[in-house]
């Protein structure tokens, strides 16, 4: 295959991350073509020039539009808030061009249904970005569920946690607009719903709270403008099998750093798993004498595939820019037409869905079936 040329379009915090991904991700599996990096956008031209010597592309542009018209560009990544993700993968798709975009879909569930219909025309491949199902540990415990090492599943608790708007005097930016979604459903929600899809099946039913703890956030050239979303939610769901789960996601939340806190409860045993410490997972089995029955952690290591692509040594760790190297790895290995551990925009979707849902029965009051 020959190598892949790159468009990149947005280079803020996961620009940045999609763009070490892209120079990594040689380095780090061999067994591909080094990616060839052609084309940068960004909202400015300034911006875009610094950004592509930094990044290490050839071309910059302020119009992200050359970029997708650009024919040495084969795959582009969106990393734009939001609200642009529809109209820049649906016309990347429409160029011919394979999509990398990062989640969610879009604000709009119609938006996201267009874009899943152009890229079924399309034949193209696209995949979104919920790197938190890349993480070595996360594939051991599905590994782990699947062998049956805790029994038979019946309930869940997660939790996605942030402090990044917890300062009732954070500025106000898009993260607070009705345009981006609904807050902390869009932001959050999806990436549990990325892990809970990955290890056990899409949601079927869901009731949800939300709310909102400052309702006014300041603006940079003075004054205050209404915050439109919600920066919390609780929601209560159910999943295929009977299991019963409950979701809790807040952007607001003081002390928590990259919290997402799983626990998976089952017949025979149980897993803890937290994303600040990415690293390690705890596992109790029910079995063996009880004087000796506890948690055991468990120290990410090159037994648990792709870490041996990073580093031979245990205990020695990976960080949240490998994942991203190894969903890099998965989009090219679908595009080659392999078999990929990726969230397509058809899983996307339902997902897209199932947080669509969670708002429709906070505002109704009621619980949701999925369909
Ligand atoms: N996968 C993850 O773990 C993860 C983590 C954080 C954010 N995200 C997602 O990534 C996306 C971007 O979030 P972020 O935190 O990187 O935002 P950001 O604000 O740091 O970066 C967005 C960048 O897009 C640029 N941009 C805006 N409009 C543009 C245009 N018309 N053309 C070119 N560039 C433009 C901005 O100048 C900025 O540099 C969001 O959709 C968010 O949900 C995913």
């Amino acid at each position: 295959m020959k190598p892949l040329g790159i468009g990149l379009i947005g280079t803020g915090y996961m620009g940045k991350c999609h763009a070490l991904a892209w120079n990594a991700v040689k380095t780090v599996f061999g067994d591909v073509e080094r990616p060839r990096l052609v084309h940068l956008a960004e909202a400015n031209a300034e911006l875009a020039s610094a950004r592509a010597a930094e990044f290490g592309f050839e071309k910059a542009t302020a119009d992200w539009r050359a970029l997708i018209a650009d024919p040495e560009v084969d795959v582009v990544s969106v990393t734009t808030p939001n609200q642009f993700h529809a109209e820049m993968a649906i016309a990347a798709l429409e160029a011919g061009k394979h999509v990398w975009c990062e989640k969610p879909m879009a604000p709009a569930y119609a938006d996201a249904e267009r874009m899943l219909q152009t890229v079924r025309q399309s034949g193209k491949v696209a995949v979104l970005g919920y790197n938190y199902i890349q993480n070595p540990i996360m594939r051991h415990i599905k590994t782990l569920i699947g062998e049956g090492a805790i029994g038979s599943v019946n309930h869940i608790r997660v939790e996605m946690d942030e402090d990044f708007m917890a300062d009732p005097d954070g500025l106000f930016y898009w993260k607070s607009e009705l345009s981006a979604g609904y807050g902390a459903l869009d932001d959050f929600a999806v990436h549990p719903l990325s892990l809970l899809w990955y290890l056990f099946g899409h949601v079927e039913a869901v009731t949800t709270d939300m709310v909102k703890p400052y309702a006014y956030r300041p603006l940079k050239e003075g004054g205050r403008r209404a915050v439109e979303n919600h920066d919390a939610a609780n929601v209560l769901m159910r999943l295929g099998g009977g299991i019963s789960a409950v979701l809790m996601a807040n952007r607001a939340a003081w002390g928590r750093k990259g919290r997402i806190a799983l626990q998976i409860y089952g017949s025979k045993g149980s897993i803890l798993y937290d994303q600040e410490r990415m690293n390690e997972f705890e596992l109790y089995q029910a079995e063996g004498r009880g004087s000796e029955q506890g948690f055991r952690k468990i120290l990410a290591a090159p037994i648990h595939h792709p870490y041996d692509r990073f580093i031979p040594a245990p205990g020695h760790g990976l960080g949240f820019n490998d994942l991203k190297i190894i969903e890099c790895r998965e989009l090219i290995r679908a595009i080659s037409g392999g078999p990929a551990s990726i969230v397509t925009f058809e899983d996307g979707l339902r997902i897209e869905k199932s947080v669509h849902a969670m708002a429709q029965s906070f505002h109704e009051r009621r619980w949701i079936e999925i369909g």
